[in-house]
C-alpha cells in the first residue's frame, strides 16, 4: 500500500463523547484545507452495515469469538473497500473505532488473548496500524449518564464489563504512548476539542 494520508482513531467507552469530538475533528481538518474521510467501525461500509446489524442487536447469545470474527470481518471489509483506497489518495481518515476496542472489548473485557486478537487484526487489516489514536476517557457514570435508556447489546453488559473495557484502554495507552493519546473526556465538549487540537497540531 502506498499510504500517503494520515489515519486517526477515535476510542473509548459508549458515551465518551468520542463521536462528537471525531465530527469537531474533522471540521478542523476541513478548515486547515485537508480532504477529509470520517467512518466508523463496525459499519462503514453497506456490507459493514449488515454486520454492525447483527453486532449491536442480536438477540441471543453470542460467543466471544464469533463477536471477535464477525467486528474483524466488517474491518476487512472496511480496510479494502473505504480506508486504504482513501489513505492512497492522500486523505485524512477518522475513524470511529477501530483495532483498539477490538482489545478493550473481546480481549480485557470478554477475556480473549489480546496477542491472539492482535495476530488476527494483522491478517485483515494487512497491519494497517492508526498513525494516531486518541482514548477518550471518562468515569463510568458519566459513560451511563450519557448512553441513557436505550441501550445496544453492549451497552447493556455489566458495570464490570464496561471497567474492563476502561481499564484496557487506558492499559493500552501504557503499552502504546507514541501512537494513543488520552484525553480526560468528563470534561465540557470546548474543553475536550482544545485538548485534542492540541495534539493534532503536531500532525
Ligand atoms: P459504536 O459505533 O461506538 O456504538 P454507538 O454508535 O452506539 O456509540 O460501537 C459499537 C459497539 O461495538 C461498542 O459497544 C463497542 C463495540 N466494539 C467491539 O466490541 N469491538 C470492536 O472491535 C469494535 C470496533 C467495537
Amino acid at each position: 500500500m502506498n499510504k500517503k494520508g494520515l489515519f486517526i482513531t477515535f476510542e473509548g467507552a459508549d458515551g465518551s463523547g468520542k463521536s462528537t469530538q471525531l465530527k469537531m475533528a474533522a471540521e478542523f481538518f476541513r478548515n486547515k484545507g485537508f480532504e477529509v474521510v470520517s467512518t466508523r467501525d463496525p459499519g462503514g461500509t453497506p456490507l459493514g452495515q449488515k454486520i454492525r446489524e447483527i453486532l449491536l442487536h442480536h438477540d441471543g447469545k453470542v460467543a466471544s469469538y464469533c463477536e471477535l470474527f464477525l467486528y474483524l470481518a466488517d474491518r476487512a471489509q472496511h480496510i479494502d473497500e473505504k480506508i486504504i483506497p482513501a489513505l492512497e489518495e492522500g486523505k485524512v481518515v477518522l475513524c470511529d473505532r477501530y483495532v483498539d476496542s477490538s482489545l478493550a472489548y473481546q480481549g480485557y473485557a470478554r477475556g480473549i488473548d489480546t496477542e491472539e486478537i492482535l495476530m488476527l487484526n494483522n491478517i485483515v487489516a494487512k497491519s494497517l496500524m492508526p498513525d494516531l489514536t486518541f482514548v477518550f476517557d471518562v468515569s463510568i457514570e458519566v459513560a451511563e449518564q450519557r448512553v441513557g435508556e436505550t441501550k445496544d447489546r453492549l451497552e447493556s453488559e455489566a458495570k464490570e464489563f464496561h471497567q474492563k473495557v476502561r481499564f484496557g484502554f487506558l492499559d493500552l495507552a501504557k503499552k502504546f504512548p507514541n501512537r494513543i493519546k488520552v484525553i480526560d473526556a468528563n470534561q465540557e465538549i470546548e474543553k475536550v476539542h482544545s485538548d485534542v487540537i492540541k495534539i493534532l497540531g503536531n500532525y
